[in-house]
C-alpha cells in the first residue's frame, strides 16, 4: 500500500492549506515568497513568512489521520508514504507511536522537502548539504548560516525548482503497488500528482479522500468523500476486522 498526502491531512492540526478557502495563496502571493528569484530579492520577507508559518506548526500536533498513517507503517509491510506536506507531523505521529513500531523515516518519502532543515544560500564549502533547525522563532531574521555567516534558505522546493531526483525515483518505485490511497490533496502540483496515474497504470486500486472534487476524482477506483481525520479511522477500525 501507498498513500500520497497533500495539506489537506493537516487541516485538522491548524496547517492552513494552500488553496483552500483561507489557504496560504488566498492572503499571499506565492511568486513574492515561494521563489529563489523571490528569496535573493527580498530573503527578509521570505524569512519573516517562513518563521511565521514554523511557529504555526511548531504549536500544532499530529491529528487522526496522521496517526493512522504511522499505525499503517507497521500494518503493512511494504507501506509507503509519499508527502507533498514540508510540516512533519506524519514524521512527529511515527515518533509518538514509536512504542508500537511504526512508520520508519524511510518509508516517509518527503517530494517536497522540510521546513525544519535549512541550507546555506551559497552554499559554502564547510557547510552540510542540508540540516535540520528548529529554532523557533528566529532571533535575527534573516538568519545566518552558522558556518560562512552568509544566508540559509529553508529547506524547501519552492516554484519554479527541480525535486530531488532520487526522492522522485523512490516516490515512482513506490507508486508500483496494489492500493495507492490520495488524501488531502488539490492533485494540482506535479509531479506529485502525477503518482496516482502511475500507480493506475500500474494496476493499483486507487482511492482518493477529500471532501472536495479534485481533477483526480474521475479517474480514481474509489471516491472517499470527507475529512482524512475521520475517514481513516474508520476505515483503519473496518480494516482491523479483517
Ligand atoms: N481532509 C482531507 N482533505 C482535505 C481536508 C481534510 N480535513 N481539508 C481540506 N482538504 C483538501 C482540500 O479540499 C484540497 O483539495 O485538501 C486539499 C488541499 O489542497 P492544497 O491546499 O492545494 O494543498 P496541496 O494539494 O497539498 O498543494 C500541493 O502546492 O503550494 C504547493 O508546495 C505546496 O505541497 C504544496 C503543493
Amino acid at each position: 500500500m501507498t498513500v500520497l498526502t497533500g495539506a489537506g491531512v493537516s487541516a485538522a492540526s491548524g496547517v492552513p492549506t494552500f488553496r483552500g478557502a483561507d489557504g496560504l495563496w488566498k492572503n499571499f502571493r506565492p511568486e513574492t515568497l515561494a521563489t529563489p528569484q523571490a528569496f535573493a530579492r527580498d530573503p527578509r520577507l521570505v524569512w519573516e513568512w517562513y518563521d511565521w508559518r514554523r511557529q504555526k506548526i511548531a504549536a500544532c500536533e499530529s491529528n487522526a489521520a496522521h496517526h493512522v498513517l504511522a499505525k499503517w507503517g507497521a500494518r503493512f509491510p511494504n507501506f509507503k508514504l509519499i508527502t507533498q506536506n514540508v510540516d512533519g507531523l506524519h514524521e512527529r505521529a511515527a515518533a509518538s507511536a514509536k512504542a508500537n513500531a511504526s512508520l520508519s523515516s524511510a518509508a516517509v518519502i518527503r517530494l517536497h522537502g522540510s521546513i525544519w532543515e535549512v541550507l546555506c544560500w551559497r552554499p559554502c564549502a564547510m557547510s552540510p548539504p542540508r540540516w535540520r533547525d528548529e529554532t523557533v522563532p528566529y532571533r535575527e531574521i534573516p538568519p545566518r548560516c552558522m558556518h560562512c555567516g552568509d544566508l540559509i534558505r529553508p529547506g524547501v522546493v519552492w516554484f519554479g525548482e527541480g525535486l530531488d531526483p532520487d526522492v522522485v525515483y523512490r516516490a515512482t518505485q513506490a507508486a508500483d503497488c496494489d492500493v495507492f490511497i490520495t488524501v488531502g490533496t488539490s492533485a494540482l502540483v506535479y509531479p506529485a500528482a502525477g503518482f496516482l496515474d502511475i500507480a493506475r497504470r500500474g494496476g493499483a486500486f486507487t482511492v482518493e479522500i477529500n471532501p472536495d472534487l479534485t481533477p483526480a476524482t474521475a479517474t480514481v477506483d474509489l471516491a472517499l468523500r470527507g475529512p482524512a481525520e475521520t475517514i481513516l479511522p474508520e476505515l483503519d477500525r473496518q480494516l482491523a476486522h479483517l
